[in-house]
């Protein structure tokens, strides 16, 4: 992972490059960087401001043998990845917002946007999309989001060097993808729940065009949140979103 590196001054999003060159037959491993984004893309259809080259927004192109139900540990993944780079990095500890959040000091530093090509039974591909943000000040975030995000050098008081990280979470990441691949979902899950805000919190669930309230229990082997709702009946949530109170 990452010995094929496609960097850009600009682009509109790293995923979607990185989906278009995996549509082409790019490697597994290839990796598409770029220092501004110019339609950052988040989850669920929202935008991803990244038009300041004080992030870090790039892409991982990887062909992972697996049923298309059992990606979304990918993703999980690569949050203990990122978590745990961090800390090697800088020092800082974050936790995990289920699935993806980067949330630093109850806001949001970082997200992991992971978009999948495949058919029944086969996965052609999986984008995993990596937003982070280092070393921006707090006027480098749009008025609306002031409240909600953050960045390294806005906790730390001191620049970050993005190009560390950036190597210790690809370098994690490969250990960490090997490991899913030979069955070891387990242990990243376990790794995430260390890290993890959500595990035990009351949350709110978006799931199916309905809402539901419950306590986050753990989380399954496939990746999906177990939430014991106020109905009495227990789901697995595998996509929607979900609110952690106090978050
Ligand atoms: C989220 O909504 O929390 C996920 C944000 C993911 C942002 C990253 S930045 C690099 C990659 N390219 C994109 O357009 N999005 C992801």
């Amino acid at each position: 992972i990452g010995s094929n590196i496609r960097y850009f001054e600009e682009i509109d999003s790293t995923n979607s490059y990185a989906k278009k060159i995996a549509n082409e037959g790019c490697a597994h491993g290839t990796v598409v960087i770029s220092e501004v984004q110019t339609m950052g893309r988040g989850r669920v259809g929202r935008q991803w401001q990244s038009d300041t080259a004080e992030g870090i927004w790039f892409s991982i192109v990887v062909r992972p043998d697996l049923e298309p139900e059992n990606i979304q540990v990918i993703t999980l993944a690569a949050s203990v990845a990122v978590v745990e780079a961090i800390k090697e990095t800088c020092g800082i500890i974050c936790g995990i917002k289920w699935p993806n959040d980067i949330i630093l000091n109850g806001r949001k530093l970082g997200g992991i946007l992971t978009e999948l090509s495949a058919e029944p039974g086969h996965v052609n591909y999986v984008v995993v999309g990596i937003g982070l943000n280092a070393n921006q000040d707090l006027e480098h975030f749009d008025y609306e989001i002031r409240q909600k995000a953050i960045s390294l050098k806005m906790y730390a008081g001191k620049s970050i060097s993005r190009a560390n990280l950036l190597g210790s979470i690809l370098t994690r990441f490969e250990k960490i993808y090997k490991s899913i691949l030979l069955g070891e979902n387990r242990d990243i899950i376990d790794k995430w729940t260390a890290y993890s805000v959500t595990i035990g919190k009351e949350v709110k669930v978006a799931y199916k065009d309905m809402e539901y309230f419950g306590k986050a229990l753990s989380v399954a082997s496939d990746g999906r949140l177990i939430v014991e709702c106020k109905d009495g009946v227990t789901r697995e949530i595998s996509a929607g979103e979900i609110q952690v109170r106090g978050l």
